[in-house]
């Protein structure tokens, strides 16, 4: 089997962590792993299972022969040093949004959509994590139902806002522990005017408004970016909040269908998705829960049931450790697929 020259860049960040983690553990071919990422870490030495790596400076040089670079330093980065991987002749895996709805990048879940990744050009783009886990739990469901609409509340944890977002819920929960002031400087949106107080609080804010529409940018990455993964015009209303939990999204999902509802199929169509669990056992209080699934590439779906007055309707609760299946093992994935496909 062939075996690759990989590159992670972002490497020392929330998702970039997990990324080394899952090409080791998910026994992606590996030849040698380079970690790349700002001039501040570069020297700085990384060890995952029982491997060690020294990280390396993002250059445009760094991708001479490298066969394929998983991508999480944000949207600003990719922009700019991607194009000097594809003229390397790398492939590139992105987890940032910069190129998604790009229509020349295909945006692929491998249980979705792999067949976009046939026409890819150099850059594959991964979803925003809390698209990722609700496309993939719904999947099976619009293939029999056929979903024309889908509502959804998200209740992400501060890890979606990197290693800055966990650090300040740990310092806020412990400044007020030990009655100390509390400072916010990262959340809603490091980049944003105002910050608010996230221990103990949910803020209904995740990125920037569009005061055009009053949608934040995350919840408009949600409506767009379904829709071009299922290939069909379906209709997306998201609400998105951050919640103090340090890690794993979740996700109240309520779908409107063209054919009825035949709960005993959906049951079953769930119990056998791929990438998915089903954990439903209301009558011992048994549902998916964060806190249960940190570090697992699953989805994990409970609490289904029929809408009261809508035969054509369904909810359910969907969480996913969006560090991994909605980000980095959502990428290694997609570059397993492409060796399973004969494209990489
Ligand atoms: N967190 C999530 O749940 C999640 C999910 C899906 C997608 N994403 C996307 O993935 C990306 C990274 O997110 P994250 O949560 O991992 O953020 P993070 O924890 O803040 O990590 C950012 C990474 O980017 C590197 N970096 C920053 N500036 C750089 C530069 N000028 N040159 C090279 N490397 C640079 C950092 O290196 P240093 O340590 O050297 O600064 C670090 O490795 C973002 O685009 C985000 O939107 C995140």
């Amino acid at each position: 089997m062939k075996k690759y020259k990989v590159a992670i860049v972002g490497a020392t960040g929330a998702v970039g962590r997990e990324m080394l983690r899952c090409v080791i553990q998910y026994h992606f071919p590996f030849e040698s792993i380079k970690l790349l990422a700002s001039a501040r870490s570069a020297g700085k030495t990384i060890e995952q299972d029982g491997l060690s790596f020294v990280v390396e400076e993002l250059t445009e040089n760094s991708f001479e022969g490298i066969d394929v670079a998983f991508w999480s330093a944000g949207g600003s980065i990719s922009e700019k040093f991607v194009p000097y991987a594809i003229k390397a002749g790398c492939v590139n895996i992105d987890n940032t949004s910069h190129f998604r709805m790009d229509p020349n990048v295909p945006l692929v879940v491998p249980e979705c959509n792999s067949e976009d990744l046939k026409w890819h050009k150099g850059i594959i783009a991964n979803p925003n994590c809390s698209t990722i886990q609700m496309v993939s739990a719904l999947k099976r469901l619009d293939e029999e139902f056929d979903i024309e609409r889908i509502i959804v509340s998200t209740y992400q944890a501060v890890s979606g806002a990197g290693v800055a977002g966990m650090r300040e819920l740990n310092d806020q929960t412990r400044a007020i522990i030990n009655n100390e002031p509390v400072v916010a400087d990262t959340l809603p949106c490091a980049s944003d005017k105002k910050h608010y107080q996230i221990a103990y609080n949910c803020i209904p804010q995740i990125d920037k408004f569009d005061l055009a529409n009053a949608f934040s940018k995350e919840e408009m990455k949600m409506v767009n970016e379904t829709k071009k993964i299922y290939h069909k015009d379906i209709k997306v209303n998201a609400t998105c909040v951050r919640v103090p939990v340090l890690r794993g999204h979740s996700e109240s999902v309520y779908i409107e269908t063209k054919k009825p509802i035949d709960i005993d199929k959906a049951f079953d169509l769930l119990a056998h998705s791929t990438g998915v669990e089903l954990v439903d056992d209301i009558a011992n209080q048994i549902y998916p829960m964060a806190i249960d699934h940190i570090g697992s590439e699953k989805v994990y779906v409970g609490r289904v049931r029929k809408d009261l007055d809508n035969d054509h309707a369904l909810s359910m609760w969907v969480v996913a450790d969006q560090l991994m299946k909605g980000a980095a093992y959502n990428s290694v994935d997609i570059g397993l697929k492409m060796i399973e496909m004969g494209l990489l």
